[in-house]
């Protein structure tokens, strides 16, 4: 019976556990070292600036997360006018970088 409970305890825990939340994951994943979530130009640029440059287009969520992934492309200049490319993200997950292309477009709140 008390095994029982536990289990129940355990599986409720779960259900109503919160979602990860985006920023904690951006935090997580080391973004935030290298952007705000503001307009301003940290290492890369901030979301709020991404935000405004992709209002409007329809494929940017899948656009970005592809970029999130893959980084600067091998040969691009950055077109942010940063100091460097953006590196690869190899330890992030498609469902990761779509949750955080997401993210970035609605304002990065
Ligand atoms: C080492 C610093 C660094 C880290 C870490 C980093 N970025 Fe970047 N990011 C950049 C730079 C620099 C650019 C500008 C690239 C360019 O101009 O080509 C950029 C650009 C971007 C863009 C804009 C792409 C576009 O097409 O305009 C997005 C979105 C982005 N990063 C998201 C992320 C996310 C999400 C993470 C975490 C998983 C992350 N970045 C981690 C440096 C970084």
């Amino acid at each position: 019976m008390k095994t029982l409970i536990s289990a129940v305890v355990c599986a409720a825990a779960l259900v109503s556990a919160p979602a990860f939340a985006s920023k904690d994951l951006a935090t997580a994943k080391g973004c935030l070292a290298c952007h705000s979530q503001g307009t301003d130009m940290k290492i890369g640029p901030g979301y709020q600036a991404v935000a405004k440059k992709y209002a409007g287009q329809k494929d940017a969520e899948a656009k970005l997360a592809a970029f999130i992934k893959a980084g600067t492309p091998a040969g691009t200049k950055p077109s942010w006018g940063g100091p460097m490319p953006m590196p690869a993200q190899p330890g992030l997950s498609d469902a990761d970088a779509k949750t955080l292309a997401a993210w970035v477009l609605g304002g990065a709140k």
